[in-house]
């Protein structure tokens, strides 16, 4: 069969094809992987009924098409929920429009701060028609602030959502500023804070602006998007477009449902971190795992009020609070460590381990002899995710384990999943470009035994939060 490649195809369609990879955050090359196996797929026999169902919605769908917007258990915790709702000043407002009615949809009331910025992009009166009730625009409004209004809107609601988080109000937020009703508000409100950035992708990649949101993550804010994408005022494409009203209210719902009983009763193990791998008394074998997700998912774990035993490697991330932390340096002991924390609900294995170990450990340190380079001989280590999924008494209900690849992510983590025996993967792309590895944010591609669900990019501990969400609602689905 003669090769195809994009090259061959005609200006026009690559220029096509350019746009919805990026807008999916995927190289030219998956998203055609993506369309043909999507069209063969099409092609094939539909699953039978009862396998679709058995998983429930999302899980049933076989294939890689975004997950459907809600779930029984996500609404049922969102509703009669309270939303405070930011709009920025970005192009973007235009969506939050849309959003409202996504989260009134949800039975949650909606009660919308607008800065002056936001307003010269969209009128308080749509606002005020679609959330029923008139936004907030005036820190100094003789009317609500008899009473102290903007302690009132911050005191209030449930959740804050900012949509569409500026640059400007990421600045200020960092930097603790208060001279406007909206910045205001966000200092004075301990709620948990819901961000979906949109800018131009130049304003996004900004070193200050990397850095208010490495400041924010930092103090606890969760993120959704942004996404990759065409811009809307320039026809530029790149990372800064606003996460989709939908996958935002789904973000909401989900922080939503982190009750503190969500996992109650339940014994959770998580791993995290890298693990190092002795040559000598200095030197070892490691890699770029900072533990930031496994540290995430323990504290979410937490608390949604479950019992963790968090077994981390080498990390300079801080302990996360009410978490037995068992502090390991090798793969050996990490799955000893494990299997001691044994019985256990669920067990997630987040920590990137070493697949090999040195040979030899030398007691003295290695010396240069002047003649040849010490030959590193290499053993495998333990495969811990694959011993604790196929034990034969005392395996967890649920064994999760982590997946990250530099190509053909979902390909892989499907494999993966047979390979280990384990119940989940969560598969995520971690190129240098991606950032991933060490950084804030994370992407992931959640494959189960019967299905890939595609989560937007968001912070660690909105992967975490997702994450908990989805365990609570399969562990109640077994009861
Ligand atoms: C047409 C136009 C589009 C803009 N789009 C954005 C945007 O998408 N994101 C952003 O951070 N700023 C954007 N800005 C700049 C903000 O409006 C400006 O920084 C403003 O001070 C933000 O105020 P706020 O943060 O109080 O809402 C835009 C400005 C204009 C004139």
């Amino acid at each position: 069969m003669a090769s195809l490649t994009v090259r061959q195809l005609d200006e026009a369609l690559k220029a096509r094809l350019r746009l919805r990879a990026a807008r999916h955050g995927r190289s030219m090359e998956d998203e055609i992987r993506g369309i043909l196996r999507n069209a063969a797929e099409q092609d094939e026999p539909a699953p039978p009924p009862a396998a679709a169902k058995r998983g429930g919605a999302r899980e049933g769908s076989r294939r890689a098409s975004p997950a459907p917007d809600r779930t029984p258990a996500e609404d049922a915790a969102a509703a009669h929920k309270h939303i405070l709702l930011v709009i920025g000043g970005g192009i973007a407002a235009y969506k939050s429009l849309d959003l409202i009615r996504r989260l009134r949809e949800r039975d949650m009331a909606v009660r919308v701060v607008m800065t002056d910025a936001a307003q010269r992009f969209i009128t308080p009166l749509s606002v005020g028609a679609l959330a029923g009730e008139h936004p907030h625009v005036d820190l100094f409004d003789a009317k609500s602030e008899f009473d102290v209004g903007h302690i009132r809107l911050a005191r209030d609601p449930d959740l804050v959502v900012i949509a569409p988080a500026t640059a400007d109000l990421m600045a200020k937020m960092a930097c603790g500023l208060a001279d406007d009703l909206a910045s205001a508000v966000l200092l004075a409100t301990d709620k948990k804070i819901l961000l979906a950035p949109a800018m131009n992708p130049k304003m996004w990649a900004n070193k200050a602006t990397q850095r208010n949101l490495a400041q924010l993550v930092r103090d606890g804010v969760a993120l959704v998007g942004p996404n990759a994408g065409e811009m809307a005022e320039s026809g530029e494409v790149g990372v800064g477009r606003m996460a989709e009203p939908l996958d935002i209210a789904r973000a909401a719902a989900t922080l939503l449902s982190q009750s503190s009983d969500a996992l109650k009763g339940l014994r959770v193990i998580v791993t995290s971190g890298p693990t190092h791998e002795p040559i000598d008394p200095v030197r070892y074998i490691a890699n770029r795992s900072s533990g930031k997700q496994g540290h995430a998912i323990a504290e979410a774990a937490a608390a949604a009020g479950a019992v963790v035993t968090l077994i981390s490697g080498p990390v300079t991330v801080a302990d996360p609070p009410g978490v037995r932390v068992v502090k390991v340096e090798r793969a050996r002991d990490m799955l000893r460590a494990a299997e001691a924390a044994l019985p256990a609900d669920v067990a997630i294995f987040a920590a990137a381990v070493a697949d090999w170990r040195s040979a030899t450990n030398s007691r003295e340190k290695i010396k240069k002899s002047g003649k040849e380079a010490p030959a590193l001989a290499l053993v495998e280590n333990p495969d811990i995710l694959a011993t604790i999924a196929r034990r034969k008494s005392g395996r967890p209900q649920l064994v999760i384990g982590f997946a990250a690849e530099t190509e053909h992510v979902v390909e892989n983590a499907k494999a993966k999943l047979a390979r280990k025996g384990c119940d989940w993967i969560l598969a995520n792309d971690v190129s240098p470009e991606t950032g991933i590895m060490g950084g804030d944010s994370n992407t992931i591609h959640l494959v189960t035994r019967s299905g890939v669900e595609h989560w937007p990019p968001q912070s660690k501990g909105g992967v975490a939060a997702a994450l908990i969400e989805r365990i609570a609602a399969a562990i109640k689905g077994r009861q």
